[in-house]
């Protein structure tokens, strides 16, 4: 099913969500001590889901903003978690109207790119690069072993080489590495790559 298609509103009313593991990414806070991210940045998270990874973001300084589409995500993440400097909000990402706040200083990357059809690979590539100030940073945790078939999802199979051919117009790939960190059933399967808007 494209992710046109998909009601994200009811796999969340469904509680068909195994993505979400009611914990952050494990990488969070590993990458955090390893100053990744820089101090006091401000962080945009697409996809954000139930907001875990927002409201570890926040609580750890920086000012961050999550966005889905699904109003069910948003309202259990702003229910859960009122962390200050977090926040989360409703929209599409490829809806250019609510980019006016855009220039953030980094986007964080996790399970989005591959819940996004690959039709529209190249429009959340200019979405992310347009969401970045120049010299911003995609910290990027790619799920590159899905184990799904060919074509199906979400969440939708990609590589670390596909993942290069959409970015490397745009971006510069910094560094790229087995993650620091993956929850339990996501060990081998995520590759994590610091992407430079050009
Ligand atoms: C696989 S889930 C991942 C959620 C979260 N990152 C996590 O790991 O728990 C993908 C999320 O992207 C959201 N999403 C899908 N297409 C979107 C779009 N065009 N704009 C904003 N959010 C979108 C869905 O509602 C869903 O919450």
């Amino acid at each position: 099913m494209a992710t046109e298609e998909m009601d994200w509103d009811a796999r969340y009313e469904q509680k068909d969500t195994p993505w979400d593991k009611g914990a952050p990414a494990p990488a969070i806070a590993k990458l955090v001590d390893e100053a990744v991210f820089p101090e006091g940045g401000k962080i945009f998270v697409p996809g954000c889901g139930t907001g875990h990874d927002v409201a570890e973001l926040a609580a750890l300084g920086y000012q961050t903003l999550g966005l889905d589409i699904s109003q069910l995500a948003i309202s259990q993440a702003e229910k859960r978690y009122k962390v200050p400097g977090a926040r989360y909000v409703l929209g599409d990402l490829f809806d250019p109207e609510w980019m006016s706040e855009a220039s953030f200083d980094v986007v964080w990357e996790h399970t989005c790119y591959c819940a996004i059809h690959p039709s529209r690979r190249r429009d959340y590539v200019g979405a992310v690069h347009r969401l970045l100030r120049p010299g911003g940073l995609l910290v990027g945790l790619f799920f590159t072993d899905t184990q799904m078939p060919e074509g199906e999802g979400p969440p939708y199979e990609t590589s670390r080489d596909e993942v290069v051919n959409m970015f490397a117009s745009s971006f510069t790939l910094d560094s790229e590495r087995i993650p620091p960190a993956c929850y339990p059933n996501r060990v081998g399967r995520e590759w994590l790559m610091m992407w430079r808007r050009k």
